[in-house]
């Protein structure tokens, strides 16, 4: 098969082959935009360890982004009665999640010298500025109207992140929907101020050990689903931790928070609290 290439000059390329005339872009340029991801990695230093840093913390903000927008899907479909489609996207999260704890390797073991080469060139940056995260965090009910503090001079984020903040999350759909089949979900439950994080209940601990105790199917499949993203996401939050400890040991974080103490006090928080309790009263 013979082609135009744009200088005029044909080229040859047999049916079995990938194609190779383009002109000026290519297919996977216009969709994937690697030109513009790539030209993303500014690094400040010359330590080639700075680059491992940034690129990882680019990838773990995009999948940041990924998960918010399969929990957000996951939220909906369980909205709409549609289990099945719900715990589905609830797996891929749990996937995501794993991809993004993997991401911690190349980083997660540096010594406080490596990491001092070139921690100046953060400044005041901190992944606690990361509007992606935050929004990961209120829909998985970790809700906190402070949080928006630092999204405030960037107002498309802090949009964005004060409509989620009131928005249901998908621990919120998923109680709903137990409380639509018949499980005892409390009306103080169900109407809770969604800006507030979400705390545990007996009433729905008490849904929860009915259903492992007796279901087999669907409501149980969900409730394995959210203990897999619980699970994972907790497991994100102790790597984070470990990677901390080892590269600066109890300094103060560059976002200006007392360090280590402060991420061990957030890693110790519950997600989906009673479907951790309800287990020892099945
Ligand atoms: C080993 C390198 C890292 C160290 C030493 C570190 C250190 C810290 C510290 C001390 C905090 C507390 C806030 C502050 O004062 O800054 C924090 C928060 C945070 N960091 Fe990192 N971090 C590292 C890598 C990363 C990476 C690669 C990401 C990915 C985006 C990330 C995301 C976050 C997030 C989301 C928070 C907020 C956590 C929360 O609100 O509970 N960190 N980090």
């Amino acid at each position: 098969m013979t082609a135009e290439a744009p200088s005029g000059c044909p080229v040859q390329h047999s049916a079995d082959e990938p194609r190779l005339d383009f002109g000026g872009t290519t297919p996977y340029e216009d969709y994937v935009h690697a030109s513009t991801l790539h030209e993303l990695q500014r690094p400040v230093t010359d330590e080639p360890l700075e680059m491992s840093f940034l690129v990882v913390t680019q990838v773990m903000e995009l999948y940041f982004g990924l998960l918010a927008f399969d929990l957000r899907y996951a939220r909906d479909r369980l909205e709409a009665d549609d289990v099945r489609e719900g715990t589905a996207a609830l797996r891929r999260c749990t996937t995501h999640l794993k991809a993004l704890r993997a991401a911690w390797l190349p980083i997660a073991r540096m010594t406080p010298r490596e990491f001092n080469t070139f921690r100046h060139a953060l400044g005041e940056g901190s992944g606690f500025q990361s509007a992606a995260y935050r929004h990961v965090e209120f829909l998985l009910g970790e809700k906190s109207a402070s949080m928006l503090a630092p999204h405030r001079s960037v107002p498309a984020q802090h949009a964005e992140l004060s409509r989620a903040l009131g928005e249901p999350g998908v621990y919120d759909a998923s109680l709903a929907l137990l409380a639509r089949r018949g499980h005892g979900v409390p009306d103080d439950v169900l109407n809770r101020d969604l800006t507030l994080p979400y705390t545990a209940s007996l009433a729905v601990e008490e849904a929860w050990t009915k259903i492992y105790a007796t279901d087999a199917g669907h409501l149980i499949r969900l409730g394995e689903a959210l203990s897999d993203v619980a699970e994972e996401f907790t497991g994100w939050r102790h790597d984070h931790l470990m990677a901390t400890r080892r590269a600066m040991g109890s300094k103060p974080g560059t976002g200006g928070s007392a360090g280590v103490s402060w991420l061990e006090k957030r890693a110790r928080r519950d997600i989906f609290p009673e479907l951790w309790t309800a287990r020892a009263r099945v």
